[in-house]
């Protein structure tokens, strides 16, 4: 029978759980409404997107979107605009701002001033310390709550928590997925003299692949004994992945785009403290490791561990350089380059964005094109060649570590519950975000 849609997005090709291939999309609602061959069916709006590829929305578990306090460098208007022009349709954003989010306040704080500015869908993280343990099985429950975030090891701001017995405390209150920064503080206190001036290549000499390991390894430990299930961030070292294979009952484990691509002894040389980030950018065998247990289903989902900093002060003589780099916008066409090169075949870019991230962290009603799902699509065009530039860079620091680079797939639109808020580089406004709601949190 003939339907009316709001909008069909007509003649691509769907990734949709059922495999890769020709179709329809019809929304209704701001809802997938009907998959499939809709010839005949009318619309208030339809989209031609012959040629292109529509996936589930790309949902970056990782970003540091920096408001409040360091807007200088982002803000959260910013941040979603960089999310949007590379096809991200739902950011989790992180909790070492100024102030933390280690609070209700601060949490309910950045949710109010999210809604309608920020371009894309969100989720904020909750800072863990030693003062708020006890109150973290409520705290994970409140609107806009991605879940916890524990920093083992030091980096930018002031959220560590180190000491076994307070690790132990933070998993052993709540139940949701709790996101970890690992690396050993002790270790990283004892090496710091192994930073030499100037030379942000010694960053992983004093940032060392034992430091990784060391950390994952107690971390596996305490989750185990508190039963609690742990979602290790950012993966650097070859040698912690036999110990995420062996507990993947339990723990899950994010890469990012520029662990997955740069080698560190070509890439300090050429780009110096802009790719200085915690856990460093390593080895050619590092990043040639994580990607083959990428493959094989160790690693759970991408994200891109956007750390926008200012020019400037990454111009500071190293190790007064600030650690972190952006990359909420370029996952996306980095990753399709992976893609189109054989390394990541479309179908594991869909798990690792989409899929991924609706398991691991439970999203309801995102991450699949399925009937009934919000219609959050990112559309690209796999052909495309361009050229990732600054100019093109919407984050307010301006700039990228991978400028120059040529790569193959672009994403040419985002939609966002039915509407499209980026097409061919325009956003449209205004901006809509709204939180993202999660099975065991906030479900509105
Ligand atoms: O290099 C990093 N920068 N790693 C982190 O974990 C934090 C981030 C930041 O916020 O700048």
């Amino acid at each position: 029978m003939p339907r009316n849609f709001d909008i069909i997005f007509q003649g691509g090709t769907l990734a949709t759980p059922d495999g890769v291939g020709p179709g329809d999309i019809g929304v209704i609602d701001g809802h997938i409404a009907a998959l499939g061959g809709l010839g005949g069916a009318s619309a208030g709006e339809v989209v031609h997107c012959r040629g292109l590829h529509l996936l589930p929305g790309v949902i970056d578990s990782q970003v540091h979107f920096r408001e409040p306090g360091a807007e200088l460098k982002e803000d959260l208007q910013t941040g979603s605009r960089a999310a949007v022009m590379g096809g991200v349709t739902s950011v989790f954003e992180m909790p070492n701002t100024n102030p933390t989010t280690t609070t209700p306040e601060a949490l309910a704080d950045k949710v109010s001033r999210a809604r309608n500015r920020m371009d894309c869908d969100f989720a904020f993280y909750y800072g863990a310390s030693a003062d708020n343990a006890e109150s973290l099985a409520e705290a994970e429950r409140l609107e806009g709550c991605a879940g916890i975030k524990l920093f083992m090891g030091s980096s930018t701001g002031d959220l560590l928590v180190d000491e076994t017995e307070a690790v132990r405390r933070v998993l052993a209150h709540g139940r949701r997925r709790v996101a970890v920064h690992s690396e050993d503080e002790a270790r990283l206190r004892e090496r710091a003299d192994l930073r030499r001036s100037g030379d942000p290549s010694s960053h992983p000499e004093w940032r060392d692949p034992e430091a990784a390991r060391l950390n994952t390894e107690r971390l596996i430990r305490l989750a185990r004994e508190t039963l609690r299930r742990v979602h290790v961030l950012h993966i650097s070292t070859a040698d912690e992945l036999p110990m995420l294979a062996a507990n993947k009952d339990l723990i899950t484990a994010e890469a990012t785009p520029h662990h997955l691509t740069f080698d560190g002894d070509e890439a300090y040389p050429r780009l110096g403290a802009l790719v200085q980030m915690n856990p460093p950018v390593r080895n050619a065998a590092h990043r040639d490791a994580i990607f083959a247990a990428l493959r094989a289903g160790v690693i759970d989902v991408l994200g891109s561990d956007h750390a926008p900093h200012t020019l400037e002060e990454k111009g500071a003589i190293y190790p007064q350089s600030p650690s972190g780099m952006p990359g909420v916008q370029t996952l996306v066409p980095v990753m399709l380059d992976h893609v189109a090169s054989g390394r990541l075949t479309l179908q594991r870019f869909v798990d690792l964005t989409a899929h991924g991230p609706q398991r691991i962290f439970g999203i309801a009603g995102k991450g699949r094109l399925a009937v009934g799902y919000d219609a959050d699509l990112t559309i690209v065009d796999l052909k495309a060649q361009r050229d990732i530039s600054n100019d093109w860079i919407a984050s307010r620091c301006g700039w990228t570590p991978y400028a120059g680079m040529r790569v193959a797939g672009w994403p040419v639109g985002t939609v966002i519950r039915g509407r499209r808020v980026m097409w061919e580089d325009e956003i449209s406004s205004p901006a809509g975000g709204q939180p993202v709601r999660f099975q065991e949190g906030w479900l509105g």
